[in-house]
């Protein structure tokens, strides 16, 4: 039995629709992210499992029991938001103490919890100080220890790093994670951040206006993107219209009069007939460069980029302008002008579902 399940849900603003018939299913001690662009729903449907919103059709279950008309102090979640609400004449103790003396526990047993949650937290040194004379990082981490004190069977989170700057956003995403699994609390978080979203959980829910259109772990929505949509918000993709053309069982993509290898054992649709056209995707990662006239076609580098880590090129080619992201193994890179070929592994040409028919003919 999943531990949080939301069964045909929905939410409709004045007639308007922010969340369509929404299914989920949260496992106990999942760390389940819902990612999506902004205004897709994802705070809409947080609110409703908390108890926020009401949901104008659908269930909400907690460990099986229907709580769709539950107030959210009859469901006890642990929430924290994206400002984090500190109150401000509070130390960081009593901040943390506050939904305990709440909930009328004793006095002992309260001061144990602060302590454990301060301490999981790693802010013990800090628990005198106020909100005011502590980091952006540090704050995000007494709303977490709020949260957790009142020990909740759920944990809510929604978009709370994205007040921090870049490093410290990183550091607290491993951060975040390794709190969680230390308790072991079922987590639903919120974020608009792919990399975030693909770091941190256990299972990605992508949510296009109001829809949830994919939910698999990291890993299958990156390598086994759902739509053209998920394609692009998640990672990068070159997008590619082509034809399918079949040679003794073996599939092709024909583009721009070249015939180009298919994995379609990892295409997890209906496999299409010799002729139709279809969406292909190449992650800009998984291609390379090679000396002209020894990868699969030849290119001339239009941009470079340097991002530390990584060059992220732009080529001209017969399949139109590609990214490529290239290692730097700190070698002289590429220059603009540059006569080269590209190459990728086997399986990297995949064809991407398209339940939607949608138009994509442009590499992004
Ligand atoms: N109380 C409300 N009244 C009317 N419309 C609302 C209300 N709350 C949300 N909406 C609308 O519902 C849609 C979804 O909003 P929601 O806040 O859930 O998006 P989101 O995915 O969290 O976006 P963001 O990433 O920007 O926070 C938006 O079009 C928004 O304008
Ligand atoms: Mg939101």
């Amino acid at each position: 039995m999943p531990h949080l399940e939301l069964i045909d849900v929905s939410k409709a603003f004045n007639g308007v629709y922010a969340v369509t018939s929404m299914n989920l299913k949260v496992n106990e001690g999942e760390f389940v992210c819902l990612l999506g662009p902004s205004g897709c729903g994802k705070t809409t449907t947080l609110h409703m499992i908390a108890g926020f919103e009401a949901p104008t059709a659908g269930k909400v279950l907690l460990a099986g029991k229907d709580v769709t008309n539950f107030r959210p102090n009859q469901r006890g979640l642990g929430i924290v938001f994206q400002t984090y609400a500190l109150f401000p004449h509070m130390t960081v103790a009593q901040n943390v103490s506050f939904g305990l003396e709440m909930r009328r526990v004793a006095n002992a047993e309260r001061e144990r919890r602060v302590k454990k949650a301060l301490d999981i937290v790693h802010l013990t040194e800090y628990k005198e100080r106020y909100p005011r004379e502590l980091s952006g990082g540090q704050k995000q981490r007494v709303a977490l220890a709020r949260a957790l004190v009142i020990e909740p069977p759920v944990l809510l989170l929604d978009e709370p790093l994205s007040n921090l700057d870049a490093k410290l956003r990183e550091v607290m995403q491993i951060e975040l994670r390794r709190i969680q699994q230390q308790v072991g609390i079922t987590t639903v978080m919120v974020t608009h951040d792919q990399a975030e979203a693909l770091s941190i959980s256990d299972r990605v829910m992508v949510m296009e206006k109001g829809k949830a259109t994919q939910y698999d772990t990291p890993l299958k929505v990156y390598e086994n993107p759902q739509s053209p949509f998920i394609s692009t918000f998640v990672g990068k993709a070159n997008m590619l219209r082509g034809a399918v053309l079949i040679e003794g069982g073996k599939y092709f993509a024909c583009i721009a009069g070249m015939k180009l290898a298919l994995d379609i054992d990892r295409y997890e649709g209906q496999r299409p007939g010799p002729g139709q056209e279809v969406i292909l995707s190449l992650r800009p990662e998984k291609l390379c460069f090679a000396e002209p006239g020894l990868g699969i076609f030849d290119a001339q580098v239009k941009e470079k980029f340097f991002f530390g880590s990584q060059w992220h090129y732009t080529v001209t080619s017969p399949l139109g302008t590609l990214t490529v992201l290239q290692p730097n193994d700190g070698r002289q890179p590429n220059d603009v002008g540059d006569n080269i070929s590209i190459g990728w592994g086997e399986s990297s040409l995949r064809i991407v579902p398209n339940p939607e028919n949608l138009d994509v003919v442009a590499a992004t």
